[in-house]
């Protein structure tokens, strides 16, 4: 069954990579309200916020394939919610139109770790315990 596919060492190597890649998260969301908070430029405080968008959609495709390699029985929410936060935080940024100022970013930073957080305490606590448990 499930052990076949996913050895006990692998599901280690899984749960570290999930909680790095949220650590990244949470650290990038933190540059960008550290580039809000001195002496940055708009410039610089988009770019921040494009890498983590950038690296929100490569975790989410990563962990969409790990779904997908262990038969995650909740994969389609769990991918939904994915798809869901990534255009939110699409449709967020691009709200503030090309006249985004540094306040705005800090309003974006907050808003990316509300969904972080979110998803991490929901959908990836979830997943986390069928890796963990898949024996
Ligand atoms: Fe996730």
């Amino acid at each position: 069954m499930i052990v076949s596919i996913l050895e006990s060492e692998e599901k280690g190597a899984r749960v570290t990579d999930l909680d790095d890649a949220h650590a990244e998260l949470v650290d990038l969301c933190r540059r960008i309200e550290w580039a809000c908070e001195h002496d940055v430029s708009v410039a610089t405080i988009l770019e921040r916020i494009r890498t983590f968008m950038i690296y929100a959609r490569w975790h989410f495709a990563a962990e969409e394939g790990w779904m997908r390699a262990v038969h995650y029985p909740n994969a389609i929410d769990h991918q939904a919610d994915h798809t869901r936060l990534l255009q939110d935080a699409q449709d967020f940024v691009a709200s503030f139109g090309d006249a985004l100022q540094r306040e705005d970013g800090s309003a974006i930073a907050t808003y990316f770790r509300f969904w972080v957080n979110r998803h991490m305490s929901e959908k990836d606590r979830s997943l986390r315990a069928f890796i963990q448990g898949a024996d």
